[in-house]
């Protein structure tokens, strides 16, 4: 480090080379800008000041810094020869980063080549709790001795746990002993490797520039919502897109797929949206319906009646168009000239299910504009509304680039001279590059190079797809996107893209899921019932009681795989699955709230138990188990021809869900009984949760089993958890569930709930009030008021000052419960009893 400077927003500097690094090209001079970004966010940027190098659009949220906040709760040190810096936790002196290689630590120190990059921390604790850097299919706690690939890729989670899958996510969150946590985050879009070793992590990157931040947390709540603020907070979903979804690849006709939701109908299992693969296209073409086996006046009536009944409709499209002379959206497309190009300036021909194919190039507002009109264009044939955005990393069939002129053996490099962008010299994961997926040294946006901006590719489509669509159907849609980047969680959901129908990727569903809501995407599921290969009866149904507490449930199938939708395999699993919709339709009010909070302020849907119980190392490696919010414990089955689960309860009061029955022994491990009609469900004491259940709701005569449109409007049951001091709180948000801006808008209503001891009057109190009162009113009623420990029989209910005699008081389960109330959900509300 030559020089450094405090400047208005943090310090600024410049580098030189010490010494050459291993792969040539060394940018003798370097300059870094550290900017104090927020209270809790600093970002370090190093980069070359000569030639401006490639940085990630979109991304970062956050205006660059122009002054410091008053307040830091970091500070940051450097080390001049070798240069490093070290970013401190001011409280407790913590050191969050430490890139200094003089410590003793096995690690070089900053590389900066023009294709390789490499920083390294070492850790102040040995295998510190690290969590995050995805996307993969493994256990959630990081291996301290692995290699973790980042870049996205067509590859299902039949692999290993070191390789890389469909999105690329440099964010990682680091968990103490003493319960802080503190998150990093490289904010660049190459291929890269992250070597874990007991005392280090180190980033081996392929180009771009070093841009990272560090959140100082402390708790590991606080770290998602920081990191949050700067990729954009997660969109809200409509309320519909949490309700129950059916897909598989090979429903052949439109009959077929009407045939289906008929079934789910006639075995009384609520069906919220069905879906169509590619199977309905003709020829694998984007935006068109095949003739014989799905026409078009077929599929609007279908979509049509499924609307009449309050359903959806959402279907697949690829990002490859066909390259056909003559088929429009390949000729708008040509017309535009918005598509990927070789470094030659010629469409990138790739090979996916049509079979040639040119892709858009949505770094490029013109594709965003042919996108949405091909999606228009669509809509006016086929209603749909919302879209499942698939092979999207972008996936080829042939790697690299298909046309024979542009053969590999052919193929041209002007724009990196005798460098193999396909296979730089450093090769993060050891593949090729280019590896189902095209040549990375194709171009977009006219000198955008695909070496850069690959795994840029489905974030930048879902955004142009959501878009879309809203300027379509004019309200909120949902968007599932099987490539993510940081930031996709604003606008898109993601599924998990192809498991398998094994005890072990249920299993694995778990910690993919809450990775996603790590790295801000919560609207997230795994192919329920599994993917590849068959499924089987007991697998599905325990499938299908996970699966529905998943933000995005739907049971998806691949082509060649025996049915597996919840009515074919018997009764038994047709309840378990009605049980299981109707649990989820129970807690819709509940999970819509947290995807409010997950809207406003970051915050996580689906949390790991460290994260609500960081200071419990019991919890850091748990990954069978997992809270929905703050609130809810959820322990399934996972294995096969199981009828018990072990289940983890952290010190604090829990109650079952269903009976209130308090949980005698926290803070331990305990095998409890889960038969198969079963899933283990704790509510935690100290919360209060808005249900609206449907179990009992009978459809009148002609009507299909429940929607959500009409679970949104049954009556209320508030869930009152009291903890050890008798008191509960929570809220509930309202709004249309469909209208886009609603809370821009102040469309919205949220209600506020508590419990309290009284000790002046010797008595217990759950009030309701409304803390934000919007344009939007709700006029669903509570009609039932359920208390959870409640350990002595009670002899007054009032409410609202009036005695009342309907209530229950279940001595065995400490659950009180009043009934036949009448109370509006946006009215003040007081119920005292004692
Ligand atoms: C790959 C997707 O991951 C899978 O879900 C889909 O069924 C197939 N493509 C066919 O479209």
């Amino acid at each position: 480090m030559t020089t450094v400077q405090l400047t208005k927003y943090g310090y600024s500097g410049q580098l030189s080379l010490l010494s050459p690094g291993p792969y040539g090209n060394d940018i003798g001079l370097l300059y870094f800008d550290v900017y104090f970004q927020t209270q809790q966010i600093v970002r370090f940027k190093i980069y070359d000041p000569k030639n401006e190098r490639w940085e990630v659009p979109f991304t970062n949220q956050l205006p660059t810094a122009t002054s410091k906040p008053n307040i830091l709760d970091y500070d940051v040190k450097f080390t001049a020869n070798p240069f490093g810096f070290t970013v401190v936790r001011i409280a407790t002196g913590e050191i969050l980063f430490n890139s200094s290689p003089s410590t003793g630590c096995p690690t070089n120190g900053l590389i900066f080549e023009d294709y390789y990059l490499e920083l390294s921390t070492s850790f102040t604790v040995s295998n510190p709790n690290l969590y995050g850097l995805g996307e993969r299919a493994a256990p959630l706690r990081l291996n301290n001795s692995m290699t973790y690939t980042l870049f996205a890729k067509d590859q299902g989670t039949a692999s290993t746990e070191n390789i890389n899958l469909y999105g690329s996510h440099p964010f990682y969150m680091q968990l103490l002993p003493n319960g802080n946590a503190n998150g990093v985050f490289m904010l660049n879009s190459n291929a890269m490797d992250v070597v874990l070793q007991p005392n280090s992590l180190t980033y081996k990157i392929v180009g771009g520039i070093i841009d990272l931040f560090i959140f100082t947390g402390p708790t590991p709540v606080s770290v998602v919502q920081q990191y949050a603020q700067l990729i954009g907070n997660p969109h809200i979903p409509p309320y519909w897109s949490l309700g129950w979804h059916q897909c598989r690849w090979g429903y052949h006709t439109v009959e077929q797929t009407e045939q289906v939701v008929a079934n789910y109908s006639k075995y009384g299992i609520p069906l919220e949206t069905m879906w169509n693969d590619i199977d309905y296209m003709d020829a694998y073409k984007d935006f068109t319906v095949d003739p014989v086996n799905f026409p078009q006046t077929l599929m609007f009536n279908f979509v049509n009646s499924l609307h009449e009944n309050h359903q959806h409709y959402i279907m697949i499209v690829d990002p490859g168009i066909h390259n056909e002379e003559g088929y429009a959206p390949y000729d708008d497309l040509m017309t535009l000239g918005s598509f990927i190009t070789t470094d030659q300036g010629q469409p990138l021909i790739g090979k996916v299910w049509p079979g040639s194919t040119i892709f858009p190039d949505f770094l490029d507002q013109k594709a965003w504009d042919f996108w949405q009109q091909q999606l228009q264009n669509y809509h006016d044939m086929v209603p749909f509304d919302g879209v499942w955005i698939d092979m999207n990393e972008v996936s080829n069939f042939c790697d690299g680039d298909c046309s024979d002129s542009n053969s590999k053996s052919g193929k041209m490099m002007s724009m990196f001279g005798s460098f193999d962008p396909n296979n730089p010299p450093y090769l993060p994961g050891g593949v090729s590059l280019d590896q189902h997926t095209i040549n990375l040294t194709a171009v977009q946006n006219g000198n955008i190079s695909v070496y850069n901006s690959h795994s840029l590719y489905g974030y930048t489509e879902g955004m142009a797809t959501v878009d879309a669509v809203h300027q379509i159907l004019g309200t909120r849609t949902t968007v599932i996107s099987r490539s993510t980047f940081p930031g996709t969680g604003s606008h898109n959901g993601h599924w998990l893209g192809d498991n398998e129908s094994s005890y072990n990727d249920l299993y694995l569903s778990i910690p993919g899921m809450l990775n996603m809501n790590i790295f801000g995407i919560p609207l997230v599921g795994a192919d329920i019932c599994g993917f590849n290969k068959d499924s089987n009866s007991d697998l599905c149904g325990r499938w299908m009681q996970l699966g529905n507490f998943y933000p995005f449930s739907r049971n998806h199938n691949s082509f060649n795989s025996i049915p597996q939708e919840p009515y074919v395999w018997g009764q038994a699993v047709i309840d378990v699955s009605i049980n299981a919709i109707n649990l989820k339709y129970t807690l819709l009010p509940y999970y819509y709230t947290l995807f409010y909070l997950a809207n406003t302020q970051g915050l996580p849907v689906m949390r790991p138990l460290f994260m609500e119980y960081p200071t419990d190392a019991n919890t850091y490696a748990i990954d069978t188990q997992f809270l929905v919010g703050p609130s809810l414990l959820v322990s399934p089955v996972l294995t096969a021809n199981t009828t018990t689960v072990t289940a983890y309860f952290p010190t604090d009061t829990w109650y079952d869900f269903f009976t209130g029955s308090p949980v005698a022994q926290v803070g331990k491990s305990q095998v409890l009984p889960a038969p198969f009609d079963v899933i283990n469900v704790h509510i935690r004491g100290g919360s209060i949760l808005a249900l609206q259940p449907t179990q009992s709701y009978v459809p009148g005569e002609g009507e299909i089993p429940i929607t959500t449109h009409v679970a949104r409007t049954l009556p209320f049951t508030i869930n009152v958890a009291l903890d050890s001091t008798g008191s509960a709180q929570g809220q509930l948000f309202l709004d249309d569930g469909i209208s886009l801006d609603t809370i821009e808008n102040g469309q919205y209503t949220v209600i506020d709930l508590q419990a309290y001891y009284d000790s002046t009057l010797g008595q217990y109190a759950f009030e309701s009030s409304v803390s934000f009162a919007g344009s939007y009113l709700s006029n669903a009623t509570i009609s039932t008021v359920v208390i959870f420990g409640v350990s002595e029989p009670v002899s007054n209910v009032y409410v609202d000052g009036t005695p009342s005699t309907a209530y229950t008081y279940t001595a065995e389960y400490q659950s009180l419960s009043i009934n036949n109330l009448v109370q509006s959900i946006t009215s003040t509300n007081l119920i005292t009893w004692n």
